[in-house]
């Protein structure tokens, strides 16, 4: 069915007439297309797949205008749209995306196109706040996660939200799944941010940190280090760093078990998604474990 998809996303994209677009949106490498395996988990229909061609045309557009603001030169292991035309390109390609998924969207039921459009509005408005939260170092847990139910929850929530309205099934139970996975799914991308290269990520690596995201790991690290090193950390803030700073900090996350208690935080949300489910669905619960233990 995920072909399906990406034929109807190919569909939206033709329907735009434009070979400059079509250019541009070539270069774009295809993601796990983990939105879209929800939304045909829970609604696995012609609809369904319509719903999830707009909402990776939506993700797609985040990613492109994520990458101008993270200043990031790869995504999806190769080289990003900003890195390889600039970001005024990759701004009005992701203005292009936006705009025809909302179109597209706009055939839909009334309801499900006001929950996406509303999640793209919170989702722009996370991304604010995480450049925002960038000007000092950020020490509050409920900041962070107020600013990543915004930018990246929101979108899997409405997405897990309208597929169940779609289907005819639990919209609430489903869009609480889809909250607790999105914001266990932005905490393991934040991990994976500090534990895994870029090879591995096909996106930059340990750039959080020197961008001023003050991540969960960094978050629980402050709180447990020692005022000496606290005042350390906080010299790293925004650094470039080098090996020994690195080797530092690595030590300082292993001695503090912020790495670990990160990844438990986003297991206890993953089975509190699973909870609100019972034991309706276990593919549900198959990507939920998968997205929790991904590396990449
Ligand atoms: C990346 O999302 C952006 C975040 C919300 C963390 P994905 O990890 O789903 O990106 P792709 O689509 O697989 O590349
Ligand atoms: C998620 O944040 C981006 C969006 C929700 C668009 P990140 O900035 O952490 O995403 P990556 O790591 O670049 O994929
Ligand atoms: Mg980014
Ligand atoms: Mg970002
Ligand atoms: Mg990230």
């Amino acid at each position: 069915m995920l072909e399906l998809v990406k034929k109807q996303i190919e569909g939206f994209v033709e329907d735009v007439d434009e070979e400059a677009v079509a250019e541009l949106f070539a270069k774009i490498p295809q993601g796990k297309m983990l939105r879209s395996k929800l939304i045909l988990q829970i609604a696995p229909s012609k609809e369904g797949i319509f719903l999830a061609a707009v909402v990776e045309m939506i993700h797609a557009a985040s990613l492109l205008h994520d990458d101008v603001i993270d200043e990031a030169n790869t995504r999806r292991g190769e080289a990003s749209i900003n890195a390889i035309f600039g970001n005024k390109s990759a701004i009005m390609l992701g203005d292009i995306l936006y705009a025809k998924a909302f179109y597209k969207l706009s055939a839909l039921d009334k309801k499900v196109a006001q929950i996406i459009s509303n999640a793209v509005v919170e989702l722009s408005i996370g991304e604010l706040l995480d450049v925002q939260m960038t000007q000092n170092f950020n020490t509050d847990q409920n900041r962070y996660f107020a600013m990543i139910y915004k930018k990246t929850a929101s979108l899997i929530e409405a997405s897990a939200m309208s597929a169940a309205y779609m289907a005819k099934k639990d919209e609430e139970a489903f869009g609480l799944y889809g909250k607790n996975l999105g914001l266990a799914f932005q905490i393991v991308d934040d991990i994976l941010d500090i534990t895994q290269d870029e090879k591995t990520l096909g996106k930059p690596a340990m750039q959080d940190f020197k961008e001023g995201k003050t991540t969960l790991p960094y978050i629980y690290l402050y709180e447990r280090l020692n005022e000496e090193d606290k005042t350390k950390l906080l010299s790293l803030f925004k650094k470039e760093l080098n090996s020994q700073e690195r080797a530092w900090l690595y030590e300082k996350f292993e001695e503090t078990k912020a790495l670990d208690d990160a990844k438990k935080r986003a297991r206890e949300l993953g089975l509190e998604a699973l909870a609100v489910l019972g034991d309706e669905d276990s593919r549900l619960k198959e990507i939920m474990s998968s997205l929790i233990e991904r590396t990449y």
